[in-house]
Protein backbone atom coordinates (compact mmCIF):
# COMPACT_ATOMS: atom_id res chain seq x y z
CA UNK A 1 0.00 0.00 0.00
CA UNK A 2 1.85 3.53 -0.75
CA UNK A 3 2.44 5.62 1.72
CA UNK A 4 0.22 8.62 -0.12
CA UNK A 5 -2.98 6.40 -0.04
CA UNK A 6 -2.30 5.95 3.85
CA UNK A 7 -2.05 9.46 4.11
CA UNK A 8 -5.36 10.03 2.50
CA UNK A 9 -6.69 7.39 4.64
CA UNK A 10 -5.51 9.11 7.73
CA UNK A 11 -6.85 12.25 7.13
CA UNK A 12 -10.29 10.93 5.69
CA UNK A 13 -10.64 9.45 9.01
CA UNK A 14 -9.81 12.13 10.74
CA UNK A 15 -12.14 14.71 8.85
CA UNK A 16 -14.25 11.99 9.63
CA UNK A 17 -14.43 12.11 13.27
CA UNK A 18 -14.04 15.86 13.73
CA UNK A 19 -17.21 16.48 11.28
CA UNK A 20 -18.91 13.63 13.41
CA UNK A 21 -18.07 15.07 16.75
CA UNK A 22 -19.17 19.20 15.29
CA UNK A 23 -22.10 18.09 14.18
CA UNK A 24 -22.82 16.42 17.34
CA UNK A 25 -22.14 19.30 19.52
CA UNK A 26 -24.47 21.86 17.15
CA UNK A 27 -27.17 19.35 17.79
CA UNK A 28 -26.48 19.33 21.44
CA UNK A 29 -26.63 23.04 21.73
CA UNK A 30 -29.57 23.30 19.95
CA UNK A 31 -32.09 20.76 22.26
CA UNK A 32 -30.14 22.60 25.57
CA UNK A 33 -33.87 23.51 26.53
CA UNK A 34 -34.96 19.66 26.99
CA UNK A 35 -34.74 17.70 29.83
CA UNK A 36 -32.39 14.32 29.27
CA UNK A 37 -32.07 11.34 30.56
CA UNK A 38 -28.17 9.83 30.80
CA UNK A 39 -25.21 12.40 30.39
CA UNK A 40 -25.68 15.39 27.85
CA UNK A 41 -21.89 16.00 28.18
CA UNK A 42 -19.79 15.94 25.46
CA UNK A 43 -18.00 12.72 26.08
CA UNK A 44 -21.52 11.42 28.07
CA UNK A 45 -23.94 11.46 25.34
CA UNK A 46 -21.39 9.13 23.37
CA UNK A 47 -21.11 7.26 26.18
CA UNK A 48 -24.90 7.03 26.56
CA UNK A 49 -25.15 6.50 22.12
CA UNK A 50 -23.32 3.15 23.33
CA UNK A 51 -25.27 2.48 26.64
CA UNK A 52 -29.15 2.83 24.81
CA UNK A 53 -27.82 -0.32 22.65
CA UNK A 54 -28.89 -2.53 25.10
CA UNK A 55 -30.41 -0.84 27.58
CA UNK A 56 -32.81 1.56 25.66
CA UNK A 57 -35.76 0.29 27.77
CA UNK A 58 -34.73 1.21 31.10
CA UNK A 59 -33.64 4.51 29.90
CA UNK A 60 -36.61 5.19 27.87
CA UNK A 61 -38.82 3.86 31.24
CA UNK A 62 -36.35 6.33 33.07
CA UNK A 63 -37.38 9.66 31.38
CA UNK A 64 -40.75 8.26 31.06
CA UNK A 65 -42.01 8.16 35.20
CA UNK A 66 -39.32 11.07 35.62
CA UNK A 67 -40.99 13.53 33.19
CA UNK A 68 -44.73 12.58 32.04
CA UNK A 69 -46.38 15.01 30.58
CA UNK A 70 -43.62 16.89 28.86
CA UNK A 71 -40.66 15.55 26.65
CA UNK A 72 -37.36 14.20 26.84
CA UNK A 73 -34.33 13.28 25.08
CA UNK A 74 -32.30 9.96 25.05
CA UNK A 75 -28.94 9.73 23.42
CA UNK A 76 -29.08 6.76 20.57
CA UNK A 77 -25.69 6.10 19.13
CA UNK A 78 -25.55 8.57 16.07
CA UNK A 79 -28.38 11.03 17.22
CA UNK A 80 -30.43 12.39 19.88
CA UNK A 81 -33.93 11.91 19.78
CA UNK A 82 -36.95 13.74 21.60
CA UNK A 83 -39.59 11.18 23.47
CA UNK A 84 -42.70 12.96 23.77
CA UNK A 85 -45.16 11.61 26.85
CA UNK A 86 -48.74 11.93 27.95
CA UNK A 87 -51.39 12.92 25.69
CA UNK A 88 -51.00 16.16 24.69
CA UNK A 89 -48.01 15.91 23.70
CA UNK A 90 -48.52 12.63 22.11
CA UNK A 91 -51.37 14.24 20.30
CA UNK A 92 -49.10 16.96 18.92
CA UNK A 93 -47.18 14.60 17.10
CA UNK A 94 -50.47 12.72 15.53
CA UNK A 95 -51.85 15.81 14.39
CA UNK A 96 -48.62 17.64 12.94
CA UNK A 97 -49.56 17.73 9.05
CA UNK A 98 -46.54 16.32 7.33
CA UNK A 99 -44.02 19.61 6.30
CA UNK A 100 -43.87 20.38 9.86
CA UNK A 101 -43.38 17.14 11.12
CA UNK A 102 -42.21 14.09 8.41
CA UNK A 103 -42.46 10.35 8.40
CA UNK A 104 -40.59 10.13 5.25
CA UNK A 105 -37.72 12.02 6.41
CA UNK A 106 -37.24 10.43 9.40
CA UNK A 107 -37.37 6.90 7.66
CA UNK A 108 -34.51 8.60 5.22
CA UNK A 109 -32.87 9.45 8.09
CA UNK A 110 -32.48 5.85 9.63
CA UNK A 111 -32.18 4.21 5.97
CA UNK A 112 -30.48 6.01 3.80
CA UNK A 113 -33.48 5.91 1.56
CA UNK A 114 -31.66 7.38 -1.59
CA UNK A 115 -28.96 4.79 -1.40
CA UNK A 116 -30.87 2.15 -0.25
CA UNK A 117 -34.14 2.42 -2.07
CA UNK A 118 -33.56 4.97 -4.76
CA UNK A 119 -33.78 8.89 -5.27
CA UNK A 120 -37.68 8.20 -6.72
CA UNK A 121 -38.59 7.13 -3.31
CA UNK A 122 -37.86 10.40 -2.12
CA UNK A 123 -40.60 12.16 -4.58
CA UNK A 124 -42.93 9.54 -4.25
CA UNK A 125 -44.19 7.15 -1.88
CA UNK A 126 -47.82 6.25 -4.28
CA UNK A 127 -47.26 2.84 -3.14
CA UNK A 128 -48.15 3.35 0.29
CA UNK A 129 -51.53 4.29 -0.81
CA UNK A 130 -51.91 1.42 -3.13
CA UNK A 131 -51.44 -0.68 0.20
CA UNK A 132 -53.82 1.44 2.24
CA UNK A 133 -56.57 1.19 -0.68
CA UNK A 134 -56.58 -1.06 -3.40
CA UNK A 135 -54.90 -3.86 -1.79
CA UNK A 136 -57.13 -3.32 1.74
CA UNK A 137 -59.87 -3.53 -0.46
CA UNK A 138 -58.74 -6.72 -2.37
CA UNK A 139 -58.53 -8.87 0.68
CA UNK A 140 -62.12 -10.14 0.81
CA UNK A 141 -61.43 -11.73 -2.92
CA UNK A 142 -57.68 -12.68 -2.39
CA UNK A 143 -58.70 -14.36 0.96
CA UNK A 144 -58.91 -17.74 -0.38
CA UNK A 145 -55.55 -17.56 -1.86
CA UNK A 146 -53.91 -16.55 1.13
CA UNK A 147 -55.66 -19.01 3.20
CA UNK A 148 -54.69 -21.74 0.63
CA UNK A 149 -51.00 -20.75 1.07
CA UNK A 150 -51.14 -21.11 4.55
CA UNK A 151 -52.38 -24.78 4.52
CA UNK A 152 -49.63 -25.52 1.64
CA UNK A 153 -47.21 -23.77 3.86
CA UNK A 154 -47.90 -25.24 6.93
CA UNK A 155 -47.92 -28.93 5.45
CA UNK A 156 -44.44 -28.46 3.78
CA UNK A 157 -43.05 -26.73 7.04
CA UNK A 158 -44.74 -28.34 10.08
CA UNK A 159 -45.49 -31.53 8.73
CA UNK A 160 -48.78 -33.22 11.02
CA UNK A 161 -47.32 -35.82 13.03
CA UNK A 162 -48.55 -37.93 15.80
CA UNK A 163 -45.56 -37.45 17.90
CA UNK A 164 -43.67 -33.96 18.55
CA UNK A 165 -42.07 -32.33 16.40
CA UNK A 166 -39.68 -29.88 17.33
CA UNK A 167 -38.91 -26.71 14.63
CA UNK A 168 -36.50 -23.29 15.15
CA UNK A 169 -39.59 -20.92 15.88
CA UNK A 170 -38.39 -17.53 13.59
CA UNK A 171 -36.85 -19.34 10.65
CA UNK A 172 -39.62 -21.67 10.16
CA UNK A 173 -42.43 -18.56 10.70
CA UNK A 174 -40.68 -16.28 8.37
CA UNK A 175 -40.60 -19.07 5.43
CA UNK A 176 -44.37 -19.32 5.92
CA UNK A 177 -45.60 -15.74 6.46
CA UNK A 178 -42.77 -14.23 3.15
CA UNK A 179 -44.88 -17.08 1.20
CA UNK A 180 -47.94 -16.12 2.44
CA UNK A 181 -47.89 -12.71 2.00
CA UNK A 182 -45.99 -13.32 -1.23
CA UNK A 183 -49.29 -15.39 -2.06
CA UNK A 184 -51.11 -12.07 -2.42
CA UNK A 185 -48.67 -9.48 -3.49
CA UNK A 186 -47.29 -11.90 -6.58
CA UNK A 187 -49.25 -14.75 -6.49
CA UNK A 188 -48.22 -18.08 -7.91
CA UNK A 189 -45.44 -20.17 -8.48
CA UNK A 190 -43.57 -17.32 -7.38
CA UNK A 191 -44.53 -16.77 -4.16
CA UNK A 192 -42.93 -20.99 -3.54
CA UNK A 193 -39.87 -19.89 -5.11
CA UNK A 194 -37.09 -20.16 -2.65
CA UNK A 195 -34.57 -17.64 -4.10
CA UNK A 196 -37.49 -14.95 -4.44
CA UNK A 197 -38.26 -15.52 -0.58
CA UNK A 198 -34.66 -15.40 0.43
CA UNK A 199 -34.21 -12.10 -1.82
CA UNK A 200 -37.28 -10.50 -0.12
CA UNK A 201 -35.68 -11.55 3.43
CA UNK A 202 -32.44 -10.48 3.14
CA UNK A 203 -32.81 -7.17 1.32
CA UNK A 204 -34.20 -6.63 4.29
CA UNK A 205 -31.81 -7.60 6.50
CA UNK A 206 -29.23 -5.71 4.34
CA UNK A 207 -30.63 -2.28 4.18
CA UNK A 208 -31.39 -2.30 7.70
CA UNK A 209 -27.78 -3.11 8.12
CA UNK A 210 -25.84 -1.14 6.18
CA UNK A 211 -27.92 2.03 6.63
CA UNK A 212 -26.54 2.82 9.77
CA UNK A 213 -22.79 2.09 8.39
CA UNK A 214 -23.49 4.84 5.81
CA UNK A 215 -25.14 7.40 8.48
CA UNK A 216 -21.73 7.04 10.16
CA UNK A 217 -19.97 9.07 7.37
CA UNK A 218 -20.36 12.82 6.98
CA UNK A 219 -22.75 13.99 4.59
CA UNK A 220 -20.22 14.59 1.96
CA UNK A 221 -18.69 10.84 1.69
CA UNK A 222 -21.92 9.28 2.11
CA UNK A 223 -22.99 9.13 -1.60
CA UNK A 224 -19.80 7.34 -1.87
CA UNK A 225 -20.15 4.86 0.46
CA UNK A 226 -23.54 4.37 -0.32
CA UNK A 227 -23.13 3.14 -3.53
CA UNK A 228 -20.54 0.87 -2.05
CA UNK A 229 -22.65 -0.65 0.82
CA UNK A 230 -25.84 0.23 -1.29
CA UNK A 231 -27.79 -3.48 -1.77
CA UNK A 232 -30.32 -2.83 -4.09
CA UNK A 233 -27.96 -2.80 -7.53
CA UNK A 234 -27.84 -6.70 -6.25
CA UNK A 235 -31.39 -7.12 -5.26
CA UNK A 236 -32.75 -5.52 -8.27
CA UNK A 237 -31.01 -7.91 -10.14
CA UNK A 238 -31.96 -10.95 -8.64
CA UNK A 239 -35.53 -9.14 -8.37
CA UNK A 240 -35.45 -8.75 -12.12
CA UNK A 241 -34.65 -12.64 -12.60
CA UNK A 242 -37.85 -13.79 -11.09
CA UNK A 243 -40.36 -11.17 -11.63
CA UNK A 244 -38.72 -8.84 -14.96
CA UNK A 245 -40.92 -10.26 -17.38
CA UNK A 246 -44.37 -10.40 -15.43
CA UNK A 247 -43.85 -6.92 -14.12
CA UNK A 248 -42.59 -5.79 -18.19
CA UNK A 249 -46.04 -7.95 -19.69
CA UNK A 250 -48.06 -5.64 -17.43
CA UNK A 251 -46.86 -2.28 -18.27
CA UNK A 252 -46.98 -2.97 -21.88
CA UNK A 253 -51.21 -4.37 -21.40
CA UNK A 254 -51.82 -1.77 -19.35
CA UNK A 255 -50.33 0.73 -21.74
CA UNK A 256 -52.14 -0.77 -24.86
CA UNK A 257 -55.56 -1.71 -23.00
CA UNK A 258 -55.82 0.48 -20.54
CA UNK A 259 -57.53 -0.34 -16.77
CA UNK A 260 -59.62 -3.38 -17.97
CA UNK A 261 -58.42 -6.38 -19.97
CA UNK A 262 -59.33 -9.93 -20.21
CA UNK A 263 -57.73 -12.42 -17.39
CA UNK A 264 -55.50 -9.42 -15.43
CA UNK A 265 -54.16 -10.71 -12.67
CA UNK A 266 -55.74 -9.39 -9.09
CA UNK A 267 -52.22 -9.00 -7.37
CA UNK A 268 -49.87 -6.27 -6.14
CA UNK A 269 -48.54 -5.35 -10.02
CA UNK A 270 -51.25 -5.15 -11.13
CA UNK A 271 -52.92 -2.75 -7.73
CA UNK A 272 -49.37 -0.78 -8.17
CA UNK A 273 -50.40 0.04 -12.07
CA UNK A 274 -53.57 1.27 -11.30
CA UNK A 275 -52.49 4.07 -9.40
CA UNK A 276 -51.11 5.00 -12.79
CA UNK A 277 -47.51 5.72 -11.77
CA UNK A 278 -46.21 7.83 -14.55
CA UNK A 279 -42.16 8.80 -15.94
CA UNK A 280 -39.96 7.55 -13.93
CA UNK A 281 -41.86 5.92 -11.23
CA UNK A 282 -43.27 3.67 -14.68
CA UNK A 283 -40.13 1.87 -15.38
CA UNK A 284 -39.87 -2.15 -14.76
CA UNK A 285 -37.22 -1.86 -12.41
CA UNK A 286 -38.76 1.01 -10.55
CA UNK A 287 -42.43 -1.13 -10.06
CA UNK A 288 -39.88 -3.81 -8.62
CA UNK A 289 -38.37 -1.99 -6.17
CA UNK A 290 -41.84 -1.08 -5.03
CA UNK A 291 -42.58 -4.97 -4.79
CA UNK A 292 -39.77 -4.80 -2.91
CA UNK A 293 -40.08 -2.16 -0.39
CA UNK A 294 -43.58 -3.45 0.29
CA UNK A 295 -42.09 -5.93 1.03
CA UNK A 296 -39.68 -4.81 3.34
CA UNK A 297 -42.55 -3.54 5.72
CA UNK A 298 -44.60 -6.48 5.61
CA UNK A 299 -42.25 -9.89 6.14
CA UNK A 300 -40.55 -9.41 9.23
CA UNK A 301 -42.98 -7.35 11.16
CA UNK A 302 -45.63 -10.15 10.46
CA UNK A 303 -43.15 -12.62 11.10
CA UNK A 304 -41.68 -11.22 14.48
CA UNK A 305 -45.60 -10.85 15.58
CA UNK A 306 -46.75 -14.19 14.86
CA UNK A 307 -43.55 -15.88 16.51
CA UNK A 308 -44.78 -13.94 19.88
CA UNK A 309 -48.08 -14.92 18.75
CA UNK A 310 -46.88 -18.38 18.92
CA UNK A 311 -44.64 -18.17 22.63
CA UNK A 312 -47.28 -17.05 23.97
CA UNK A 313 -50.09 -19.69 22.81
CA UNK A 314 -47.56 -22.43 23.48
CA UNK A 315 -47.73 -21.15 27.38
CA UNK A 316 -51.41 -20.75 27.78
CA UNK A 317 -53.49 -23.40 30.16
CA UNK A 318 -55.44 -25.32 28.61
CA UNK A 319 -58.44 -23.56 29.09
CA UNK A 320 -57.54 -20.60 27.20
CA UNK A 321 -56.74 -22.57 24.28
CA UNK A 322 -60.10 -24.43 24.69
CA UNK A 323 -61.68 -21.18 24.76
CA UNK A 324 -59.42 -19.96 21.48
CA UNK A 325 -60.41 -22.56 19.60
CA UNK A 326 -64.28 -23.49 20.49
CA UNK A 327 -64.42 -19.68 18.66
CA UNK A 328 -62.75 -20.66 16.31
CA UNK A 329 -64.54 -23.87 15.43
CA UNK A 330 -68.17 -21.94 15.79
CA UNK A 331 -67.14 -18.71 13.55
CA UNK A 332 -66.02 -20.96 10.55
CA UNK A 333 -68.29 -23.64 10.92
CA UNK A 334 -70.90 -20.87 10.90
CA UNK A 335 -69.55 -18.13 8.58
CA UNK A 336 -66.79 -20.67 6.73
CA UNK A 337 -63.35 -19.02 6.27
CA UNK A 338 -63.98 -15.63 4.69
CA UNK A 339 -62.21 -12.24 5.52
CA UNK A 340 -64.96 -11.13 6.98
CA UNK A 341 -65.50 -13.99 9.07
CA UNK A 342 -62.15 -13.23 10.96
CA UNK A 343 -63.40 -10.17 11.56
CA UNK A 344 -65.70 -12.11 14.14
CA UNK A 345 -62.64 -13.72 16.11
CA UNK A 346 -62.46 -11.36 18.70
CA UNK A 347 -61.05 -13.54 21.51
CA UNK A 348 -58.12 -14.53 18.75
CA UNK A 349 -57.87 -10.55 18.31
CA UNK A 350 -57.85 -9.87 21.94
CA UNK A 351 -55.49 -12.28 22.16
CA UNK A 352 -53.19 -11.33 18.86
CA UNK A 353 -53.52 -7.57 20.65
CA UNK A 354 -52.64 -8.64 24.07
CA UNK A 355 -49.59 -9.98 23.44
CA UNK A 356 -49.24 -6.36 20.71
CA UNK A 357 -49.47 -4.10 23.51
CA UNK A 358 -47.28 -6.97 26.28
CA UNK A 359 -44.61 -7.79 24.08
CA UNK A 360 -44.48 -5.45 21.07
CA UNK A 361 -41.94 -4.75 18.30
CA UNK A 362 -40.22 -0.96 19.58
CA UNK A 363 -40.07 0.90 22.53
CA UNK A 364 -40.58 3.84 20.26
CA UNK A 365 -42.83 3.95 17.37
CA UNK A 366 -44.48 7.11 15.15
CA UNK A 367 -40.84 8.60 14.87
CA UNK A 368 -40.95 11.99 12.73
CA UNK A 369 -38.61 14.11 11.60
CA UNK A 370 -39.13 18.11 12.48
CA UNK A 371 -39.15 20.06 9.27
CA UNK A 372 -39.74 23.55 10.99
CA UNK A 373 -39.20 24.51 14.80
CA UNK A 374 -42.23 23.22 16.60
CA UNK A 375 -43.44 24.16 20.38
CA UNK A 376 -45.17 21.50 21.87
CA UNK A 377 -48.21 21.88 23.61
CA UNK A 378 -46.44 22.35 27.50
CA UNK A 379 -44.56 24.93 25.75
CA UNK A 380 -41.19 22.74 24.61
CA UNK A 381 -39.61 24.01 21.88
CA UNK A 382 -37.77 21.64 19.30
CA UNK A 383 -35.79 22.95 16.61
CA UNK A 384 -35.80 21.83 12.53
CA UNK A 385 -33.87 19.04 12.48
CA UNK A 386 -35.06 17.07 15.45
CA UNK A 387 -36.29 13.76 15.54
CA UNK A 388 -39.82 12.95 18.13
CA UNK A 389 -40.80 9.63 19.05
CA UNK A 390 -43.46 7.98 21.06
CA UNK A 391 -42.64 5.89 24.12
CA UNK A 392 -45.28 3.21 22.98
CA UNK A 393 -43.56 0.21 25.40
CA UNK A 394 -43.37 2.41 28.31
CA UNK A 395 -47.29 3.58 27.27
CA UNK A 396 -48.47 0.12 27.00
CA UNK A 397 -46.92 -0.53 30.17
CA UNK A 398 -48.59 2.37 32.28
CA UNK A 399 -51.63 2.26 34.77
CA UNK A 400 -52.80 5.48 33.22
CA UNK A 401 -53.61 3.27 29.76
CA UNK A 402 -54.50 -0.16 31.71
CA UNK A 403 -55.81 -1.94 34.52
CA UNK A 404 -52.77 -4.42 35.61
CA UNK A 405 -50.41 -3.25 32.86
CA UNK A 406 -47.68 -6.11 34.16
CA UNK A 407 -50.06 -9.04 33.92
CA UNK A 408 -50.72 -10.70 30.40
CA UNK A 409 -54.39 -11.09 29.77
CA UNK A 410 -55.95 -13.17 26.91
CA UNK A 411 -59.11 -11.88 27.15
CA UNK A 412 -58.41 -8.07 28.17
CA UNK A 413 -59.75 -6.75 24.97
CA UNK A 414 -62.40 -8.76 24.21
CA UNK A 415 -63.87 -8.55 27.67
CA UNK A 416 -64.02 -4.45 27.39
CA UNK A 417 -65.39 -4.98 23.51
CA UNK A 418 -68.28 -6.44 24.99
CA UNK A 419 -69.14 -4.51 28.54
CA UNK A 420 -68.09 -1.12 27.11
CA UNK A 421 -70.71 0.87 24.58
CA UNK A 422 -68.61 1.80 21.26
CA UNK A 423 -65.97 -0.56 22.21
CA UNK A 424 -66.73 -3.33 19.95
CA UNK A 425 -64.19 -0.87 17.15
CA UNK A 426 -62.11 0.82 19.70
CA UNK A 427 -60.18 -1.64 20.93
CA UNK A 428 -59.86 -3.90 17.74
CA UNK A 429 -56.05 -4.71 16.84
CA UNK A 430 -56.23 -3.00 14.15
CA UNK A 431 -57.60 0.65 15.53
CA UNK A 432 -54.64 2.64 17.37
CA UNK A 433 -55.93 4.94 19.60
CA UNK A 434 -54.92 6.93 22.34
CA UNK A 435 -54.19 4.10 24.63
CA UNK A 436 -52.87 1.73 21.84
CA UNK A 437 -49.62 2.82 19.51
CA UNK A 438 -48.46 -1.37 18.22
CA UNK A 439 -49.16 0.43 14.43
CA UNK A 440 -48.19 4.06 14.82
CA UNK A 441 -50.65 6.63 14.99
CA UNK A 442 -52.69 9.04 12.69
CA UNK A 443 -52.41 9.63 8.68
CA UNK A 444 -49.18 7.19 8.63
CA UNK A 445 -50.55 4.07 11.03
CA UNK A 446 -49.17 1.48 8.71
CA UNK A 447 -51.38 1.32 5.64
CA UNK A 448 -50.81 -2.33 6.03
CA UNK A 449 -52.57 -3.14 9.64
CA UNK A 450 -56.18 -4.68 7.48
CA UNK A 451 -54.16 -6.80 5.89
CA UNK A 452 -51.51 -8.13 8.59
CA UNK A 453 -54.47 -8.41 11.34
CA UNK A 454 -56.41 -10.98 8.92
CA UNK A 455 -53.56 -12.90 8.29
CA UNK A 456 -52.23 -13.42 11.51
CA UNK A 457 -55.95 -14.52 12.64
CA UNK A 458 -56.21 -16.92 9.62
CA UNK A 459 -52.28 -18.03 10.40
CA UNK A 460 -53.68 -18.70 14.41
CA UNK A 461 -57.07 -20.16 14.04
CA UNK A 462 -55.40 -22.96 11.47
CA UNK A 463 -52.64 -23.64 13.98
CA UNK A 464 -54.76 -24.14 16.77
CA UNK A 465 -57.13 -26.11 15.15
CA UNK A 466 -54.46 -28.38 13.26
CA UNK A 467 -51.80 -28.41 16.07
CA UNK A 468 -51.12 -29.04 19.84
CA UNK A 469 -47.86 -26.46 20.59
CA UNK A 470 -45.51 -26.34 23.39
CA UNK A 471 -41.85 -24.75 23.63
CA UNK A 472 -38.96 -26.81 23.52
CA UNK A 473 -38.75 -28.77 27.08
CA UNK A 474 -41.80 -27.92 28.19
CA UNK A 475 -41.03 -23.95 29.19
CA UNK A 476 -43.23 -22.29 30.39
CA UNK A 477 -41.91 -18.74 30.33
CA UNK A 478 -41.93 -16.78 26.67
CA UNK A 479 -38.11 -17.07 25.56
CA UNK A 480 -36.60 -13.26 26.16
CA UNK A 481 -36.75 -10.69 23.28
CA UNK A 482 -34.06 -9.16 21.97
CA UNK A 483 -33.48 -5.96 23.03
CA UNK A 484 -31.60 -3.76 20.38
CA UNK A 485 -31.87 -0.29 20.15
CA UNK A 486 -35.51 0.34 20.43
CA UNK A 487 -36.48 -2.78 18.38
CA UNK A 488 -37.80 -5.94 20.33
CA UNK A 489 -37.43 -8.99 18.42
CA UNK A 490 -38.43 -12.36 19.43
CA UNK A 491 -36.07 -14.52 20.65
CA UNK A 492 -34.16 -16.13 17.28
CA UNK A 493 -33.23 -19.44 19.43
CA UNK A 494 -36.37 -20.67 20.97
CA UNK A 495 -38.13 -23.35 19.46
CA UNK A 496 -41.14 -24.88 19.26
CA UNK A 497 -42.83 -28.56 19.53
CA UNK A 498 -45.70 -29.57 17.25
CA UNK A 499 -48.26 -32.41 16.94
CA UNK A 500 -51.28 -33.23 15.80
CA UNK A 501 -54.40 -31.92 17.95
CA UNK A 502 -55.52 -34.44 20.13
CA UNK A 503 -58.69 -32.99 21.47
C1 LIG B 1 -47.83 -7.00 12.36
C2 LIG B 1 -47.34 -6.44 11.28
C3 LIG B 1 -47.04 -4.98 11.13
C4 LIG B 1 -46.70 -4.03 12.07
C5 LIG B 1 -46.54 -4.22 13.58
C6 LIG B 1 -46.53 -2.77 11.36
C7 LIG B 1 -46.21 -1.57 11.98
C8 LIG B 1 -46.05 -0.37 11.32
C9 LIG B 1 -45.74 0.89 11.98
C10 LIG B 1 -45.54 1.08 13.48
C11 LIG B 1 -45.66 1.84 11.02
C12 LIG B 1 -45.34 3.34 11.22
C13 LIG B 1 -46.56 4.08 11.68
C14 LIG B 1 -46.29 5.46 12.22
O1 LIG B 1 -45.13 5.89 12.22
O2 LIG B 1 -47.25 6.14 12.69
C15 LIG B 1 -45.90 1.19 9.74
C16 LIG B 1 -45.87 1.81 8.51
C17 LIG B 1 -46.06 1.18 7.31
N1 LIG B 1 -46.41 -0.16 7.11
FE1 LIG B 1 -46.71 -1.54 8.58
N2 LIG B 1 -46.74 -2.98 10.03
C18 LIG B 1 -47.06 -4.30 9.84
C19 LIG B 1 -47.38 -4.93 8.64
C20 LIG B 1 -47.40 -4.30 7.42
C21 LIG B 1 -47.79 -4.93 6.18
C22 LIG B 1 -48.27 -6.37 6.04
C23 LIG B 1 -47.64 -3.99 5.19
C24 LIG B 1 -47.92 -4.10 3.70
C25 LIG B 1 -48.82 -4.87 3.16
C26 LIG B 1 -47.18 -2.75 5.82
C27 LIG B 1 -46.91 -1.57 5.16
C28 LIG B 1 -46.54 -0.38 5.77
C29 LIG B 1 -46.25 0.85 5.04
C30 LIG B 1 -46.27 1.03 3.51
C31 LIG B 1 -45.94 1.85 6.00
C32 LIG B 1 -45.60 3.32 5.76
C33 LIG B 1 -46.90 4.12 5.90
C34 LIG B 1 -46.85 5.63 5.77
O3 LIG B 1 -45.84 6.28 5.97
O4 LIG B 1 -47.92 6.26 5.48
N3 LIG B 1 -47.05 -2.98 7.17
N4 LIG B 1 -46.16 -0.16 9.96
C1 LIG C 1 -59.04 -4.95 -6.86
O1 LIG C 1 -57.97 -4.71 -7.71
C2 LIG C 1 -58.34 -4.38 -9.05
C3 LIG C 1 -57.07 -4.30 -9.84
O2 LIG C 1 -56.45 -5.56 -9.93
C4 LIG C 1 -59.11 -3.09 -9.06
O3 LIG C 1 -59.50 -2.77 -10.37
C5 LIG C 1 -60.32 -3.23 -8.18
O4 LIG C 1 -60.96 -1.98 -8.08
C6 LIG C 1 -59.95 -3.74 -6.80
N1 LIG C 1 -61.14 -4.13 -6.07
C7 LIG C 1 -61.68 -3.36 -5.16
C8 LIG C 1 -62.92 -3.89 -4.51
O5 LIG C 1 -61.20 -2.29 -4.85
Amino acid sequence: MSGNFLVLLASLSALFVVSKLWRARMEMAKLEGIPTVGSSGFWGSFWGGYHFVKHAREVVKEGYDKYHGRAFKVRMPYRWVIIATGPDLVNDIKRAPDDMMSFDEAVNDDIQVDHTLGKTFRTSNYHFNVVRSTLTRNLSVRFSDVRDEILTAFSDEIPVSEDWITLPALDTIMKVVCRTTNRLFVGLPMCREPDWIDLNIQFTVQVFGRAPIINLFPGFLQPIVGSLLSPRANALKRARRHIGNVVRERVEKDDQYGRGWADKPNDLISWLLEENPRGELRTVDELIMRVLNINMAAIHTTSMSFSQILYWLAIQSDSVINELRKEIESVTEEHGWTKASMGYLRKVDSFMKEVARYTGISELTAERKVLKDFTFSDGTRVPAGSIVSIPVFAMHHDERHYDNPNQFKPFRFSEMRDSEEGGSIKHQMITPNQDYFFFGTGRHACPGRFFAVNELKTLVAHTLLTYDIKLEGDAKVIPDPVLFLNAVSPNQDAKLMFRKRRV
